[in-house]
């Protein structure tokens, strides 16, 4: 397998990179790691050097044992400069967690230390994979960092949304699950292909909002929370992803190309100029299914009424019309949030009515899961039968859903 170089900076993530390793050692890589002085301060050389079984560098005036070789390498004659010598011989460099601070370094050619330096020398691929506190990540510096890196060719891994290390703290910026930075790691390597490279994937989410009059509207719970997994999930795997984000007040994957709506009629309009060119549709959306019939101008006022009534009328159906409308190879799932006895009757009535190739059912009713939670579980119904996907992270279980996609597709080729 490959030669990995492993650059750890410092951070609280500084512990995934260890399960990164050992990731990548049991599938057969081999590593050697240089660690920032500050990433110490999180895990020691000692846990790196236990799992990849070599001495860990942290400085460029440090003699290197095994002279830049990894592990299984035949120890060269002379004694090179060990991260000349290192990020010569490995197949990828991969910088995990990379602080704000080391990005901002390797943007300005900054080489101020063992990992800089190695950085400023590579030829290999070079794979970073962020991680910081959520504010950190969306500053306009860091981001003007990241996209100068883009620019000249490193393979970002973006961070995902979740709890943040310091505590209550919630957003984007958590270092990528050490498997799928694995995965994005293999992708970036000569001749490597993530699963979903060359996909179209529109994703729907959110919940639309319909207006009442000037200030006021009928909406819906959903966070969009759920969608935005989605959507990050099928990044992952290569796939070209729009989103088309109703009402959404959540940080989306910057690789993600995002279309803000407001209304049914808006998503509906969104949908239609973009469902023709994708490949996979996840409608996580929350649609309203009414509207007012005739939403004021201007802002009703209280003083005039003792109740206010608001005529209602039916919203277009658009998840009925695009899956009418799609072409042959086109994967259509629907998303249906139920409650009660009747749930999966539900569910598979809208797969066979809506002419679906999987619905994913939501049991709502169900406590810590369902709207603006953190974790979710689900069922995907298909025209073969339903499979459990039990309580994880909507993460977690947008995976399984695109598994489920995958699946999908693949039979389909298979039956062509
Ligand atoms: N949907 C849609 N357009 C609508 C309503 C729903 O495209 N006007 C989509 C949703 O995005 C979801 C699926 O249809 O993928 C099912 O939505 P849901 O609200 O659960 O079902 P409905 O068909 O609206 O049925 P009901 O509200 O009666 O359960």
């Amino acid at each position: 397998m490959a030669r990995i170089l492993l650059g750890v900076t410092g951070g609280v993530a500084a512990y995934k990179a260890l399960e990164f390793a050992r990731l990548a050692i049991k599938a057969g890589d081999t590593l050697r790691v240089i660690q920032t002085a500050n990433s110490q301060r999180f895990v020691g050389t000692d846990s790196f050097a236990a799992i990849t079984g070599a001495p860990v560098l942290t400085s460029e005036f440090e003699r290197d044992p095994l002279r830049g070789s990894f592990p299984g390498q035949p120890l060269p004659e002379h004694d090179p400069a060990s991260h000349l010598e290192l990020v010569r011989r490995a197949d990828i460099f991969v910088i995990a967690p990379a602080s704000a601070n080391t990005i901002a370094k390797l943007a300005a050619g900054i080489a101020d230390n063992l990992l800089t330096s190695a950085a400023l020398a590579a030829t290999c691929p070079v794979v970073v994979a962020p991680a910081m506190n959520n504010n950190m990540w969306a500053n306009a510096a860091t981001n003007a960092n990241v996209e100068t890196l883009k620019r000249r060719g490193l393979t970002i891994v973006e961070p995902t949304t979740g709890d943040l290390a310091t505590r209550n703290e919630y957003g984007m910026g958590r270092l990528a699950e050490p498997a799928d930075l694995l995965a994005a790691v293999r992708a970036r390597m000569p001749g490597g292909q993530r699963p979903w490279d060359g996909l179209k994937v529109l994703v729907t989410a959110g919940g639309t909002r319909e207006p009442i009059d000037a200030v006021r509207y009928v909406g819906n719970r959903s966070s969009g929370r759920m969608g935005i997994a989605l959507a990050g999930a099928a990044a992952a795997l290569g796939a070209d992803v729009t989103l088309i984000a109703a009402n959404i007040g959540l940080p989306v994957p910057p690789s993600v190309h995002r279309i803000d709506v407001e209304t049914a009629a808006d998503l509906a309009d969104a949908c239609k100029s973009e469902f023709p060119s994708c490949d996979v549709l996840l409608m996580a959306a929350a649609v309203a299914d009414f509207r007012p019939s005739a939403p004021a101008a201007g802002k009703l006022k209280k003083s005039d009424r003792p109740e206010l009534i608001v005529p209602m009328s039916r919203t277009d159906d658009v998840l009925t019309g695009l899956a009418a409308a799609r072409q042959p190879g086109q994967t259509v799932v629907g998303f249906a949030a139920e409650t009660g006895a009747d749930a999966l009757a539900n569910a598979r009535g809208k797969l066979e009515r809506k002419h679906l190739d999987a619905v994913i059912l939501n049991d709502i009713g169900r406590p810590g899961i369902g709207f603006d939670s953190e974790d979710n579980a689900v069922t995907i119904l298909t025209a073969t039968g339903d499979t459990e996907v039990p309580i994880a992270s909507k993460a977690e279980v947008a995976k399984a859903i695109l598994q489920a996609v995958s699946g999908l597709r693949s039979s389909v080729r298979s039956r062509a």
